[in-house]
């Protein structure tokens, strides 16, 4: 198979550094200025050319279906209001070729857990896993994250991890690889740690929420017993993978920024409504007051 069509964003997880926004709300739904970050993740993998969006999904998350849904009463009043920028707006969330698929976890059992419950809807072919927390922008002029991922696998035609450097002292927080050299911005994985203690991790090389795998993936999560945490690892699901076959980490061109903590969602909005046309003068001029009233100073 050449071509990567499906795309599965694992969206059970419970978003407890979120609390109390996520009690009611998928943290998902958090917007970066006036889009919920599903939707950016989304529009990621229409970018990469995928058309079919598999959701995995838990309590509290029906928010994401309704957004992904057509609207009727809201484009009946936007209609007669004769509001037709917002009406194309709320129309366009997702384009006519996409195909959206529900999957429900029946408890949150851990990611390699989340993306097995998609194996009745993905069979045996490649797939791309987005998670919409990790938020990945990009410079105008360059492939969003996962567009140069399925840009590699077109050539590679093996699993990809996005990887990036991280310092040490946070490798607790990441399946952290162990790869050498391979291609520029291409490594080959000899081993792979799920959130190991800085002194014990292999490199600081840390895989980020953006994924091509193999459908071969599924076999291995099927096989794993619970790992770290009562869970069962996605990490854990690769490392057995690579015994079968090639994984590579890709270190992707874009800045993350990790919008399941507080301080990481924070830096993304203040980002975006720098860019965004809407906000970007207002917001800088409003950064600036607030850098000269604590005494600080932005260059
Ligand atoms: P996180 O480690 O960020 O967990 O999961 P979380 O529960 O969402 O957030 P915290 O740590 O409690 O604040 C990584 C990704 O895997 C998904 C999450 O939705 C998130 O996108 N996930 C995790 C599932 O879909 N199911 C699970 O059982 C666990």
């Amino acid at each position: 198979m050449n071509k990567i069509r499906k795309a599965v964003f694992p969206v059970a997880g419970l978003g407890s550094r979120f609390l109390p926004a996520t009690k009611a709300q998928p943290k998902e739904m958090l917007p970066i200025v006036d889009k919920p970050l599903i939707q950016y993740a989304v529009e990621e993998a229409v970018a990469a050319g995928i058309t079919e969006m598999i959701f995995i999904t838990g309590r509290n998350k029906r928010a994401i279906e309704d957004h992904f849904d057509k609207a009727y009463e809201l484009e009946a009043e936007l209609e007669a209001a004769n509001k037709q920028a917002l009406l194309e707006l709320v129309r366009g969330v997702i384009p006519k070729n996409v195909t959206c698929i529900y999957i429900r976890q029946s408890a949150p059992l851990g990611l390699g857990h989340a993306v097995l419950c998609a194996r009745p809807v993905v069979g045996s072919e490649p797939f791309a896993v987005l998670l919409a927390d990790d938020f990945m922008a990009t410079d105008a002029g360059t492939a969003p994250v996962l567009a140069q991922m399925t840009e590699v696998y077109g050539y590679e035609k093996c699993s990809l991890l996005a990887v990036q450097d991280v310092p040490r002292e946070n490798t607790r927080q990441y399946g952290i690889v162990k790869a050498a050299p391979y291609r520029p911005a291409l490594e080959l994985v000899s081993n792979i740690v799920e959130k190991p203690q800085p002194a014990e991790a292999p490199s600081t090389l840390a895989v980020v929420g953006r994924y091509v795998l193999s459908g071969a993936i599924f076999e291995h999560l099927e096989n794993l017993g619970q790992g770290a945490g009562g869970e069962i690892q996605l990490t854990d699901g690769i490392a057995a993978l690579m015994q079968a076959e090639r994984v590579l980490a890709y270190r992707y061109s874009g800045q993350r920024y990790d919008c399941g903590s507080k301080l990481g969602y924070l830096q993304a909005t203040a980002a975006m409504g720098l860019k965004h046309p809407e906000t970007a003068a207002g917001f800088s001029s409003f950064l600036e007051q607030l850098a000269k009233e604590s005494g600080y100073s932005r260059t």
